[in-house]
């Protein structure tokens, strides 16, 4: 019987609800499948016929470690997405290259230094999005108001000072809607103190914070490799502030800007 892992990451542990479904319909497909934590290195990722990438949602600030092991797993056994996809669609430079080729993306100004930030900055009226060319699940993204544009410049130039360019993009509500509900809906400007505060804390689309990511206990199957591979959790559960997160709550990206971080900082990440 045909064996697949799923990589996935600790900080996904009870947070990834497609992944029960998934396990279901491959065990309907005849396939024997488990999770596996991509950065786990008990985990024997040539015993199985195929890895697929499925939430390794904590790659972003280990980016280059994780290119490795894809290319590492892609060695020994079949890889999805290849390692050559992965090292393209990490960084979200690859949106231009779309552009380039004729197709829509989302208006983007980009940022290698803070020279370029005002010009960015100034390009668009009305709100902003910042975030890094290398992110997942809106790690370091925030929106800003239009009357905010130095807090946003801030928040860039932190995220600049950790040595990764930034993305500037018009705020486009209508993605609230159709696609992942990565912003809070409120209108309320900051769960901050106001004093500190002018961005608006975005929700982390990945683990915990949005209403369909949230934690559910007591939802998924236990997580035991099939064949003999104990695959979960093996380094760890997420961060304290994640974890118990109640969906309709602000919930900061991990390393939000000036004033929404409550834990860190976008220069650490
Ligand atoms: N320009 C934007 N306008 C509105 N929402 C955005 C914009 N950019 C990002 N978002 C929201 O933030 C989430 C995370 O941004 P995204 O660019 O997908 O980065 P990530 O790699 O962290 O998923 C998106 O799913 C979307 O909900
Ligand atoms: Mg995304």
């Amino acid at each position: 019987m045909p064996r697949v892992l799923l990589a996935t990451c600790a900080e996904a542990a009870g947070r990834d609800d497609d992944e029960p479904l998934l396990l279901a319909a491959l065990a309907d497909a005849g396939l024997t499948a488990a999770p596996a934590d991509w950065a786990d290195p008990g985990v024997d990722w040539a015993a199985a016929d195929l890895v697929v990438v499925r939430s390794t949602w904590d790659y972003a600030p280990r980016r280059d470690e994780f290119l490795a092991w894809a290319r590492k797993v892609a060695g020994e056994t079949a890889l999805l997405n290849p390692a050559e996809v992965l090292e393209w669609n990490t960084d979200k430079r690859y949106l231009g290259e779309l552009a380039d080729a004729g197709l829509p993306v989302v208006p983007t100004a980009w940022v290698t230094g803070a020279a370029e930030l005002p010009a960015a900055l100034a390009r668009w009226d009305g709100d902003l999005v910042v975030k890094p060319v290398v992110s997942a699940g809106a790690r370091d993204t925030a929106r800003f108001p239009a009357a905010e544009r130095r807090a946003a410049a801030a928040f860039a130039e932190r995220i600049l000072a950790g040595g990764r360019p930034v993305i500037v993009q018009p705020y486009l509500a209508r993605l609230d809607a159709e696609g992942r509900p990565a912003w809070s809906t409120s209108t309320a400007p900051t769960a901050t103190p106001s004093a500190r505060a002018p961005c608006w804390p975005v929700l982390r689309s990945g683990p915990g914070c949005s209403p369909r990511r949230r934690s559910r206990p007591g939802r998924r199957p236990p997580r035991s490799g099939p064949w003999g591979t104990p695959s979960w959790p093996r380094s760890g559960r997420a961060p304290a502030s994640s974890r118990s997160t109640p969906a309709s709550t602000w919930c900061p990206a991990t390393t939000a800007g000036p004033g929404c971080s409550r834990s860190s900082s976008p220069s650490r990440a």
